[in-house]
């Protein structure tokens, strides 16, 4: 039987996708506490003119905004928390994202590094609060809401940066990927919209929420207890993206390797530009897949075909497989208890090859990495399966127990090719063929990293009751 959740008490970012065009995110410090607690205490209710947060209770008509708010560590400090109870917090949330542990742990170094951060977060102790919206595809209603939002919050809160986001047509990302489609089914969460059914199972709420049941029993929950039931965790990040280079890569190694730029584009991937996964499409991006089909697949079968323990379809070392595993044996528990909601959107203007950029442009992605726990999830699928190649248990292929067809442990080389720390020097992916040993593989080397972390946040997203409490800490 599915969990009963009150999604009037949950931010709606953690269980629902608002499928609108513009996003803007405001990184925000505390400078009066009590009348920040005000503020928060304001946009829960939606008084004093203000938009009331939005939870994950469906709304009818749309509304012309939606708005989350969430708090770093050292934002719930600064709304009154003391600092035993935030000692009860997820230790990667603790930590925080412009720590050197966790820098070392999720790739954030070299031009990565938080020293060079923009909009103030690299100063990890002044980044208190990210405060979100979202509108339809119209500046004028975002325009109108920012203001406000400014001049609530103007006198007790300083803005620290706002950056903004924008859809592309069929949720594009840069480099020319349909995003968007691999979502975890959460138990008890409402129905997506567009439903895109999947062969996995379903996740336990409590992976998404804190005080449910999670994945092989227990529960995530902090201290106090207004602040645990229906809170969850997101590392928020900015990623910006060089296209130029990665049409470079493309285009260069796919020469190497003696294939086309569009067969490599989906083999680092898993997924050809057009959404189409390889593990299904494996010869030719065809026309987009219905939703019953494009994200049902698994890499492990009893039989072969459709089997691809060895990543001869879709290669071991390509974003989506490192990322959700799925079926394949991997280190951790298991793929359920890693999974990850994912509401990011692009910024900056889409590449147009045939107009090359007049002068440096920035563009990426920008948004959350939902989870209960920062460090079972995002810290453990960034650090033990997108920058190690040895997360692969060895398996070989149904019907062939010595592997002389070869082994899932020599498929497999590098980093993930979008979020490694991929040095000229080190850098290395391998596509697979039949052999022993990867003796057939072909593995490309000396590419240079082409997504880079221009910022990022380890945030707290409390429950409408958690929100009221932290409200009120400080006015009590
Ligand atoms: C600029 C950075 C990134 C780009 C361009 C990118 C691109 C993509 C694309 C094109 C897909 C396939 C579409 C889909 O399955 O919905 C995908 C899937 C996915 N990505 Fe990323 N991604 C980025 C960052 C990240 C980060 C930071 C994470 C979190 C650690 C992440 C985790 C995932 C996951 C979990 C999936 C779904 C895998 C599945 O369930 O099959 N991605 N990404």
């Amino acid at each position: 039987m599915s969990t009963t959740i009150d999604f009037s008490d949950v931010q709606g970012t953690i269980l629902r996708g608002y499928r609108v065009d513009l996003a803007r995110h405001f990184i925000l410090t505390v400078t009066n506490g009590p009348k920040a607690g005000a503020f928060i205490e304001a946009l829960v209710d939606g008084t004093d003119g203000l938009p009331r947060i939005t939870t994950a209770v469906h709304i009818k008509p749309k509304p012309e905004c939606f708005v989350n708010v969430a708090f770093t560590a050292a934002g719930l400090t600064a709304l009154g928390l003391s600092d035993q109870e935030l000692t009860t917090f997820d230790a990667g949330f603790q930590r925080g994202a412009t720590n050197a542990t966790t820098a070392g742990k999720v790739g954030d170094t070299g031009s990565s590094a938080p020293a060079n951060w923009v909009g103030g977060l690299s100063n990890g102790a002044a980044v208190h609060i990210i405060l979100s919206v979202w509108v339809d595809d119209d500046p004028a209603v975002l325009e109108k809401v920012s203001a406000t939002l400014r001049a609530a919050f103007a006198g007790c809160i300083t803005e620290l940066s706002a950056h903004d986001a924008k859809a592309l047509p069929d949720n594009h990302v840069h480099f020319g990927y349909r995003d968007n489609i691999a979502q975890p089914t959460v138990d008890g969460a409402p129905p997506r919209k567009r439903q895109i059914p999947d062969d996995q199972p379903v996740v336990p709420t409590g992976e998404f929420l804190l005080g449910y049941d999670k994945a092989g029993g227990g529960q995530y929950s902090v201290q106090p207890s207004q602040l645990s039931k229906n809170s969850s965790y997101a590392a928020f990040r900015i990623l910006e993206q060089d296209v130029v280079a990665f049409e470079q890569f493309l285009d260069a190694y796919s020469k190497t390797a003696g294939i086309s730029a569009e067969l490599l584009a989906a083999k680092v991937c898993g997924r050809w530009r057009n959404g189409n996964p390889i593990e299904l499409q494996p010869d030719d991006p065809g026309t987009f897949l219905p939703p019953s089909e494009v994200n049902n697949f698994k890499y492990v079968a009893p039989q072969l075909p459709p089997d691809d323990t060895l990543g001869l379809k879709c290669p071991i070392g390509s974003h989506i497989r490192r990322n959700n595993p799925r079926d394949m044996a991997v280190i951790g528990t298991d793929s359920v208890h890693h999974r990850i909601v994912r509401r990011a959107m692009p910024y900056g203007p889409s590449y147009d090859p045939s107009v090359p950029d007049p002068a440096p442009v920035k563009r990426g992605l920008i948004g959350y990495f939902i989870n209960a726990s920062i460090f079972n999830q995002f810290e453990f699928v960034q650090s033990q399966w997108s920058l190690r190649s040895s997360f692969v248990k060895a398996a070989t292929a149904p019907g062939d127990p010595d592997g002389t067809n070869g082994n899932a442990y020599f498929n497999i080389s590098g980093q993930d090719v979008f979020l490694g720390v991929n040095d000229p020097k080190s850098s290395s992916f391998t596509l697979a063929a039949i052999g022993q040993g990867g003796t057939n593989n072909t593995t490309i080397t000396g590419f240079s990293r082409m997504i880079t972390t221009v910022g990022a946040a380890y945030v707290f997203f409390p429950s409408m009751t958690g929100l009221r409490y932290l409200a009120g800490l400080l006015q009590r």
